[in-house]
């Protein structure tokens, strides 16, 4: 089949790789009709994720139809067009009953943090992902959901990872009627997190990039007020001055280690490597909101130290929440707000490219070239 191939730091091309098979009585097969490529891809693709091997193809936002079934997979049959959450999880394990399908114990048993995840490095388990023609799809009982009658595929694909990611990221913000809410980072996540937040019932949404036409898109999209950092003096005092100098009530986190802004997180986390990453939007998230106020972190960061201003979580009262979204307990309402008109999901899709220019797909992306705010892959034979 044809996948696509990491090769190294920035390097990537389509290559052929062996179809996949099942290898476990609960595996299923899936024929990848769609696959995004996410701001948790560049985190790999720049080479920032520890144990992301050569050989591995990316990709854990998939739709596609049920090609091969194991012989225990008795909720999808052949030819079901499905749509698979990113977390692996098996439904069964102490963390699964409890909902929490981002930190499965089972799909990861190696690691102590996070569950499996398609395509992401094997800190994450080393599951191949699905920028590819086909997929195994484990524990095919418990993710994949059946995609409902006259959903768009380009919704479908979105309900993989992007709109739960930014309602869980609103949700984890405990949005109070009225509340001021803060979003770091104006990617898909962000943009859906301030969406997300006005459900939620905030009272102002504003939303902080250097991204000038991502700034735009969200001001219409959510709507929020939106603010170019780079035009700031200085981004915590501005939102200080902005919020009666008390602070936001609640700030979220979507950008995650690779953040820009300030010149010392970006030497010391991404050019030198002591510190895991550039933790600049978190740190400012933790000055910018209100004594006893909620951080809410949804933006990746890995299992290496970063730099923040831990004295000022202490000192100012503050809860600080985070986790890999858990697709599948959000996906019921989700999928009814979708339904519903509530979340247009399908319209922060702005690139769809052959899966095959893959490499020019990760460069547009990762340069946020063309105004790219999210581009789908799409395989040759779900182009015919
Ligand atoms: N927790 C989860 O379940 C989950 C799921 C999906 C994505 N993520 C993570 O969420 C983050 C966002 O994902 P995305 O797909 O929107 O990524 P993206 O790379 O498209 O967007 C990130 C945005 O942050 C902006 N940015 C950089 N530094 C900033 C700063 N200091 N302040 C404000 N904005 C800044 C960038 O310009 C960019 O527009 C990533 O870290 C990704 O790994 C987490
Ligand atoms: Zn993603
Ligand atoms: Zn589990």
């Amino acid at each position: 089949m044809l996948a696509m191939n990491y090769r190294g730091p920035r390097r990537v091309r389509i290559d052929h790789k062996p179809d996949p098979e099942i290898l476990h009585p609960e595996d299923a097969v899936v024929r990848v009709t769609r696959s995004c490529i996410c701001g948790s891809d560049l985190h790999l693709y720049n080479g920032s994720v520890p144990d992301t091997r050569v050989g591995m193809t990316f990709g854990h936002e998939v739709c596609g139809i049920v090609e091969e079934v194991g012989q225990d997979v008795e909720k999808l049959k052949v030819g079901d067009h499905v749509l698979v959450p990113f977390n692996i999880a098996c439904g069964r394990c102490v963390f699964c009953q409890q909902e929490l399908y981002g930190n499965c114990h089972e799909s990861n048993s190696q690691a102590t943090a996070v569950g499996g995840i398609y395509g992401y490095s094997h800190t994450a388990g080393g599951y191949d992902g699905g920028q590819a023609e086909y997929v195994r799809v484990p524990y095919a009982n418990v993710g994949p959901t059946i995609i409902p009658e006259g959903m768009h595929p380009d919704d479908a694909v979105m309900l993989t990872d992007v709109v739960p990611t930014g309602y869980q990221a609103a949700e984890m913000g405990g949005i109070q009627p009225g509340d001021t809410v803060v979003v770091f980072g104006a990617g898909p996540v962000g943009i859906m997190a301030a969406r997300c937040a006005w459900l939620f019932g905030a009272g102002r949404v504003i939303v902080i990039d250097h991204v000038e036409y991502r700034l735009e898109f969200v001001k219409n999209y959510a709507p929020a007020e939106v603010y170019n950092y780079k035009e700031l003096d200085d981004v915590v005092v501005f939102l200080k001055q902005t919020t009666d100098w008390m602070g936001a009530d609640v700030v979220i986190d979507a950008v995650g280690a690779e953040a820009t802004g300030r010149a010392m997180q970006t030497l010391l986390g991404k050019k030198l490597h002591m510190v895991g990453g550039a933790a600049t939007a978190l740190h400012w998230a933790i000055n910018s909101v209100k004594k006893g106020g909620i951080v809410s972190i949804v933006g990746v960061y890995g299992p290496i130290d970063t730099l923040v201003p831990i004295g000022n979580v202490v000192n100012k009262g503050l809860t600080i929440r985070g986790n890999q979204a858990s697709v599948k307990r959000l996906l019921p309402r989700l999928i009814e707000h979708v339904q519903n008109g509530v979340l247009d999901p399908k319209a922060l899709i702005t690139h769809r490219i052959p899966l095959e220019e893959v490499s020019e797909a990760y460069k547009m992306f990762s340069a946020k070239l063309d105004n790219c705010i999210k581009p789908v892959l799409i395989p040759p034979s779900a182009r015919v």
